[in-house]
């Protein structure tokens, strides 16, 4: 079949890498794609926040499957938008998606199904009254979120009441997060590691991919503001089998059950982001997508027909023998640009791709554009280099990803120096 790819991330070259390993694959288009998922398709520019040129596009080069990465299309309704048109499309509708983009949706979701996560309260715009009364009086820390996409920054810990009333301020009065602040939900501080586990659903039913460990924060040992994700690993051991169980029943069941009783299907990735606590996992967030970098460090665990497996997602009966798991290990670090996740230069010439010659790693572009015949540096995390080995001991795998990621450079390029750290040692 003729495949559709939206987005441009690491994670999409993930998505295409592992695509374009399929026996069903004819053709691979990735819109607009990167310097890495050139070699696996063919980019093309198109308008996707035009639905009616993506819906022209798909008649003229017959695709039957258009898979989209990133949140913000899937909350637009483009899914919506291709199905009408009869095009089969992996990624949730707009009303599923808000599993992602309205967390006062969500976690009114958690709470009406008893889908464990942090206690809350939400508050409308014209709360704003209350909702300052409110951080008054309750527990620190104080965790404060806007509503709605963020593109990961709407998230903000409080540690002193001082703090919640300037970030209550920055979301409801500032409004530095537009519209998606005007909600806002006042949640309880969890403890515990975080563990990322997706499932692909048809709307009913589901195929569970390796549980991973993604490193939010920009400095070694969890240190320094949020940023998208600075690496990754797979299989993440602290996800035991009886947490994985404990996940399924109490998590991924009742979710999928409460979106199709409450009229929206799931069908896609459902990515849960989960704090492992002393009383069990509970739900950080949910996502409508893949997790970037997750992917990058997951994927490349899996055999089979991963291509098969997005299809049966999207025409509503899950193949659950497309893909298997292999054994082994897969660490993902990311190298970002100096200043990241605040501002960073652009356009620096990136040395080194050609050197790695290595069978077990995998460089996975993200921020990266062509140059003339240079790979020059386009955004704040670059590049993702994951290294796979059929061992599970993550220690040698990050020494392998390490060794790869040293020869790679650019002007002020930066990485964490301890992915995978929680789980070797
Ligand atoms: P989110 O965008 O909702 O995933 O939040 C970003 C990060 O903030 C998470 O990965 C956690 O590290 C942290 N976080 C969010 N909610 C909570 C919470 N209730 N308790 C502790 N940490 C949280
Ligand atoms: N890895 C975090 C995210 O994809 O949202």
């Amino acid at each position: 079949m003729n495949v559709l790819l939206i987005g441009s991330g690491g994670r999409e070259h993930a998505l295409a890498y592992k695509i374009s390993e399929s026996k069903s694959l004819s053709k691979l288009y990735i819109a607009p794609g990167n310097p890495g998922t050139e070699n696996l398709g063919e980019n093309v520019s198109l308008n996707i926040n035009m639905s009616v040129d993506v819906i022209k596009f798909c008649s003229q080069k017959n695709i039957e499957l258009v898979v989209i990465g990133p949140e913000q299309p899937l909350v637009d309704g483009l899914t919506d938008r291709l199905v009408e048109n009869g095009i089969n499309v992996f990624g949730p509708s707009a009303s599923a998606a808000r599993i992602e983009g309205d967390k006062v949706f969500a976690k009114d979701l958690m709470w009406k199904y008893n889908i464990p996560t942090a206690a809350y309260h939400t508050f409308g715009v014209d709360e704003q009254y209350d909702a300052f009364n409110h951080i008054k009086v309750c527990e620190l820390p104080i965790v404060i979120k806007a509503s709605g996409l963020a593109a990961g920054k709407g998230v903000l810990i409080c540690n002193t009441r001082e703090e919640a009333l300037q970030a209550l301020n920055t979301c409801m009065v500032d409004k530095k997060f537009g519209t998606s602040g005007e909600m806002v939900v006042v949640e309880e501080f969890m403890t515990g590691q975080e563990a990322s586990v997706f499932a692909i659903s048809d709307g009913k039913d589901y195929f569970l991919l390796p549980a991973a460990q993604d490193h939010k924060r920009i400095y070694d040992n969890d240190e320094g503001p949020n940023t998208g994700g600075m690496g990754a690993y797979a299989p993440a051991p602290i996800v035991t089998d009886k947490i994985l169980k404990d996940v399924e029943e109490q998590v991924i069941k009742p979710a999928l059950e409460a979106m199709e009783k409450e009229g929206n299907p799931y069908k896609g990735c459902l990515y849960c982001g989960l704090m492992l606590t002393d009383q069990g996992p509970k739900v950080v967030e949910f996502n409508c997508r893949f997790g970037d970098p997750e992917t990058q460090a997951i994927l490349p665990l899996l055999q089979g027909d991963f291509l098969s497996l997005l299809y049966s997602s999207a025409a509503g009966k899950i193949d659950k023998e497309a893909v298997t798991i292999k054994d082994g290990s897969c660490v993902t670090v990311i190298a970002a640009s100096k200043g990241y996740p605040d501002e960073y230069e652009k356009g620096l010439e990136i040395t080194g791709l050609d050197e790695i010659k290595d069978d077990s790693i995998i460089i996975f572009h993200a921020g990266t554009k062509r140059s003339e015949n240079k790979i020059v540096t386009s955004g704040g995390r670059v590049l993702g280099v994951s290294a796979i080995k059929e061992e599970a001991d993550l220690g040698k795998t990050k020494t392998v990803a390490y060794e790869a990621l040293n020869k790679i450079s650019f002007d002020g390029i930066y990485f964490r120096t301890d992915i995978a750290d929680k789980a070797i040692n």
